[in-house]
């Protein structure tokens, strides 16, 4: 009897898993039905100015998406273990999803409503493009690979450096990695190389 109800949650939770699909641009995308308990908090866009972080053109939220949702980071920065960029997703990325999403209540439905525009008008060179702002940059003369740390550290290390992005309703920058200090201390730890060409062009 014990092992039927283990059983049974097991196969509901491999059902929940299986809603997150793994990253496809040409797969019909299922979108995630079933949320985390880990609810996010309710914001309006109004209420950005008084968040961490810069300002982003639409109100992307991480706390929903890879907070209550549990996307995988890697289903949109699916670049982060194999270069040196992780890579910010494309609006097609975003409407796998949002053709089918229009958000339920009325904040949510406004910012999709914002997505949906900058979809339909994207081939259209008199209207604006969908620009992130970026939050951490490097000085040109830094060298960061992304995948070499992500296979060393982990999948899962981006908190290390980021910090707990899927509890942001906006991101904003938990460490300032544009201090040598940051790097070179864990760089110390564990002990790998600190020459400064392996930085610094
Ligand atoms: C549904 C797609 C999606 C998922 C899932 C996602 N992100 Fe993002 N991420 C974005 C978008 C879009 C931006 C640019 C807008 C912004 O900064 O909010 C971004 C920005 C970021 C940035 C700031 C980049 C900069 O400009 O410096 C970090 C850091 C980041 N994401 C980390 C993560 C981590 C860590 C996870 C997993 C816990 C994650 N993301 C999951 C879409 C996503
Ligand atoms: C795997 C499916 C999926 C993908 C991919 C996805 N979303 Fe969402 N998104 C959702 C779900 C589910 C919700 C919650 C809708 C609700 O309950 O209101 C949501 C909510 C939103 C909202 C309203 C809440 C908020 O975050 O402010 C916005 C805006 C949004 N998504 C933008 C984006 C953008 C921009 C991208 C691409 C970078 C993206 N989404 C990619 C599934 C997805
Ligand atoms: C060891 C520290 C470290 C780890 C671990 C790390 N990052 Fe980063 N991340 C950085 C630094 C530093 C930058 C700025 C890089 C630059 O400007 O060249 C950055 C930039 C980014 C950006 C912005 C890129 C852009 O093109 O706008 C995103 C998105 C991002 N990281 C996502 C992630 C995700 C997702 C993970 C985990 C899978 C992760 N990072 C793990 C340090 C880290
Ligand atoms: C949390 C620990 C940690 C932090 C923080 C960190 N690194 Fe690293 N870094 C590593 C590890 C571990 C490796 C070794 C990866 C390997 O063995 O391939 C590495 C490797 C590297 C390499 C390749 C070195 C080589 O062997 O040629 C470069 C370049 C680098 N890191 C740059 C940076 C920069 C720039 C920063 C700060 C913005 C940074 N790292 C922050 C842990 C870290
Ligand atoms: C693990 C990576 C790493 C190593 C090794 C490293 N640096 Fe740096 N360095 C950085 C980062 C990151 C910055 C900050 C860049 C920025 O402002 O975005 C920086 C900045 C600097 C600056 C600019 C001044 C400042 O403090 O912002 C100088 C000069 C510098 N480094 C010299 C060196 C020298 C000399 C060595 C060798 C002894 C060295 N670095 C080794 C990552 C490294």
């Amino acid at each position: 009897m014990r092992k039927l109800v283990v059983g049974g949650v097991m196969a509901g939770l491999l059902g929940v898993i299986a809603l997150v699909p793994t990253r496809s641009r040409t797969d019909a995308q299922q979108p995630p039905t079933a949320p985390d308990s880990l609810t996010a908090y309710r914001l309006a866009a109004a209420d950005t100015g008084s968040l961490k972080g810069p300002r982003q053109p639409i109100f992307f939220r991480h706390d929903i998406h890879a907070g209550q949702y549990k996307m995988q980071c890697q289903y949109c920065h699916y670049s982060v273990g194999v270069s040196s960029e992780p890579g910010i997703p494309s609006l097609q990325t975003c409407m796998g999803c949002h053709m089918v999403v229009s958000g339920t209540d009325s904040s949510h439905k406004t910012e999709i409503r914002k997505l949906r525009q900058f979809w339909s008008e994207r081939d259209d060179p008199a209207k604006p493009k969908l620009e992130w702002v970026r939050i951490h940059t490097l000085a040109k003369h830094v060298h960061f690979p992304h995948m070499r740390h992500i296979k060393a550290l982990g999948p899962s290390a981006c908190q290390t450096c980021h910090g707990d992005v899927a509890r942001m309703p906006q991101v904003f920058k938990a460490n300032n990695v544009n201090n040598m200090g940051f790097c070179i201390s864990c760089h110390v730890e564990r002990k790998v190389n600190r020459d400064c060409t392996a930085c610094h062009y």
